[in-house]
């Protein structure tokens, strides 16, 4: 297979992250007989400073061209003014948009040997194995919103979270498709006690639901999933929120492998890329990290599971991914470990050690 991917390193530790995942890719390109090109394009902060824009428009034409994108991280204290007219953020939400990828698929494992890594007790975490399904085009980070100053000079703001009937389908249905091809549950998160959204929400679910008689659904509020996401997360398979409820408990089920380090994400949309597969957008889930930028000591395993997501979902290679997940697995029983997971007297290997470890294992 030939194959275009391209790269936004981003900032922080983006930039050695996508490094680490490229040569992993390498790796396998070599094993398997495949021909990957990288395109290395700006996004970010960087973007801002080298090209006046958080998605300048020679990434988005590169990446519309792309069969699937792997992004490291954007963001840094030296582009957090509040008052900023551009942000890294935006770059990232707006490139989400562009390209439609309105389901974002954030799988969290355990491996057995860092469960002490975990800030949870050993025993809650036996058969921990879910994905969460977040909206990622809609609600509350793209409703309406507004800031203004009052004539008395007081500022204020607002935001608004809209869903429509059939965007909560498409997420839905993926969600309810994904349970089918697990165990077979799916706990929809929602705040339908309060919010008139979140009622046309829970709708949907319970419309779509008779769909597939073979799925169970539970309906949780946000609050309570935050509490349960603690107290039994081995009882979640599939869950499905929207785009601000999906942030916020993805951060938190991120914790219970002990490092949100090795988690992947994928962004999935209808577009298809040349090959006839989703074109995704492939991420690490752990954000730019500033304090340990430029160090060359970040984990890069979050961002190499991304790339096995990648081959999986836009270019289905099911054997390369699945390569890739053992050779990572492998690294982790092998004892290796990066700064984030190392505790007591594990050595702390740094991003390129770890990396050549994986290699080793493939
Ligand atoms: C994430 C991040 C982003 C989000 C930020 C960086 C805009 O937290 O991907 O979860 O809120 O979606
Ligand atoms: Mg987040």
């Amino acid at each position: 297979m030939n194959a275009k991917i391209v790269v936004l390193p981003g900032d922080g530790i983006g930039p050695e992250v996508t490094a680490a995942a490229i040569q992993v890719l390498e790796a396998i390109a070599e094993k398997f007989g495949h021909s990957f090109e990288f395109d290395e394009q700006l996004i970010g902060g960087i973007g801002i400073d080298e090209a006046g824009s958080s998605l300048p428009d020679a990434t988005l034409a590169a990446a519309k061209s792309a069969d699937a994108i792997l992004l490291g991280a954007v963001g840094g204290y030296k582009w957090d003014d509040p008052d900023a007219t551009d942000r890294p953020e935006k770059g990232l939400l707006k490139i989400r948009k562009e390209l439609g990828l309105f389901a974002n698929l954030r799988p969290v494992k355990i491996h057995p040997d860092l469960a002490s890594a975990s800030p949870l007790k050993a025993e809650k975490l036996e058969g921990v194995d879910l994905l969460v399904i977040r909206e990622l085009t809609g609600g509350l980070y793209f409703g309406e919103s507004k800031r203004w100053t009052d004539a008395d000079g007081e500022e204020h703001a607002y935001n608004t979270m809209v869903y429509s009937a059939s965007e909560i389908r498409r997420i839905v249905d993926l969600a309810f498709k994904a349970a089918q091809g697990r165990r077979g549950k799916l706990s929809s998160i929602d705040k339908a006690n309060v919010l008139d959204v979140m009622r046309l929400w829970r709708k949907v679910v319970m419309e779509s639901a008779e769909d597939y008689p073979d799925v169970e659904v539970e309906h949780v509020l946000v609050d309570a999933a935050t509490m349960h996401l603690l107290n039994r997360p081995a009882s979640f398979d599939v869950m499905v929120a929207g785009n601000m409820f999906g942030d916020i408990i993805t951060d938190e089920a991120s914790m219970l492998p002990g490092s949100m380090g090795n988690l992947p994400s994928a962004s999935l949309g209808s577009d298809n890329n040349r090959l006839g597969h989703p074109r995704g957008l492939y991420e690490p889930i752990h954000g730019s990290a500033p304090d340990i930028a430029g160090q060359g000591i970040a984990n890069p395993l979050g961002t190499i599971m991304s790339a096995a997501m990648l081959l999986r979902h836009s270019f289905g290679l099911e054997a390369e991914a699945a390569a890739i997940e053992a050779a990572v697995d492998a690294t982790l029983s092998a004892g290796h470990r990066t700064g984030d997971l190392a505790h007591g007297d594990e050595t702390a290997l740094n991003t390129q050690q770890m990396t050549e470890k994986v290699l080793s294992f493939l």
